[in-house]
């Protein structure tokens, strides 16, 4: 039997590490690209990991190249092509730049590897699962953007720290788009089965909240450049749900028309949101839909909305993605 092929675009931070965690896991082998200015890094980084292999005791081949031809038979692609940010920029502000970048990974994935399920993590996110679903063609279900397994695991990471529990009992549910457009449903989450809110006042769910929604500005600020580990870990949470086919439900940018009344009976005129997806060999399998509370209903519409407003931006500049 062969083993899965995982190709991740882009060896920079979250690139170096998404690659560090599906060897250590033993998801598959995994291809390192970059652009030929950064051939060596992507050479480099590979050829580091590799030599972790008799220690960490994982059996993975690793491979850093600027070749696309090295991505053919791929069943997953990571893209963490792009720039990150930098202090004072929101994700937005790097909607021009990437675009272009993803675009021409999306043109290569196309032609090398055109039976694989591609994950975009490239930001602002729920833009550039649009770029890349707009260039491959592929399937809506084989184009799935990274950012609610990232957005939720921060929320329950800062519920774990008010409550003084493990995260492991902390679950939440998560909607809308990436960083400050989420949409938590407090009345979803529970600590063990019990409701958040008998166990905290709402002013430190609310705080919680807030925290989960900037993040990664926090981060940027502290580190002058965006995050890394916990983007990894949420992105290869996914390739692991797709590869083992897991059919877990991860909050995923997926493609929704009538799901959570983003396009009503507009075939081909839906959006990539975030929204509980199941993922499993197929790609997304199913976006679980939950009838949300009108409060709930009019901040997932905002949210909706900005999507919407970030997606007419690439549409402005790149009329063939219209
Ligand atoms: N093809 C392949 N790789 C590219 C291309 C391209 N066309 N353009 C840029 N890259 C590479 C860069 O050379 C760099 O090595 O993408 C890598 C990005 O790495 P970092 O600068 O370290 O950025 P990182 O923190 O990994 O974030 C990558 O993910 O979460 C998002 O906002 C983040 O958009 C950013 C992306």
């Amino acid at each position: 039997m062969r083993r899965p092929k995982i190709s991740v675009i882009g060896a920079g931070n979250i690139g170096g590490e998404c690659a560090r965690s599906i060897a250590m896991k033993e998801l598959g082998d995994v291809v390192l690209l970059d652009i030929p200015d950064k051939e060596g890094v992507a050479k480099g980084k590979a050829l580091d990991l590799a030599c972790c292999g008799p220690i960490e005791r994982f059996d993975a081949h690793l491979v850093g190249t600027s070749n696309y031809a090295d991505i053919a038979g791929s069943d997953v692609v990571v893209v963490t092509a792009g720039l990150p940010r930098k202090p004072g920029m929101s994700r937005d502000d790097l909607v021009d730049v990437n675009a272009k970048i993803v675009k021409s990974v999306s043109e290569n994935i196309k032609k090398y590897a055109p039976n694989a399920i591609v994950i975009v993590v490239s930001n602002p996110l729920d833009a550039m699962v649009y770029v890349a679903w707009k260039t491959t063609g592929f399937p809506t279900n084989r184009i799935i953007g990274q950012a609610g397994a990232l957005d939720v695991a921060r929320f329950r990471a800062f519920l774990a720290m008010e409550l003084g529990c493990s995260i492991e009992d902390i679950t939440a549910l998560l909607l809308g788009g990436h960083g400050d457009d989420m949409v938590p449903i407090p009345r979803l989450t529970s600590v063990h089965g019990i409701p958040i809110g008998e166990l905290l006042p709402a002013e430190k769910i609310a705080a919680a909240v807030e925290r989960a929604k900037v993040g990664g500005g926090e981060i940027v600020k502290l580190m002058g450049t965006s995050a890394w580990y916990a983007p990894s870990a949420g992105t290869v949470q996914m390739v692991e749900a797709i590869i083992r086919d897991k059919k877990r439900i991860i909050p995923s940018a997926a493609y929704c028309e009538n799901e959570f009344g983003v396009a009503p009976n507009q075939p081909g005129k839906g959006l990539f949101v975030g929204v509980p997806a199941i993922l499993g060999a197929k790609g997304v399998e199913k976006v679980v839909e939950i009838k949300l509370l009108p409060d709930e209903k009019k901040l997932m519409d905002e949210s909706i909305s900005h999507v919407r407003d970030l997606v007419a931006v690439v549409k402005t500049k790149h009329p063939e993605m219209a």
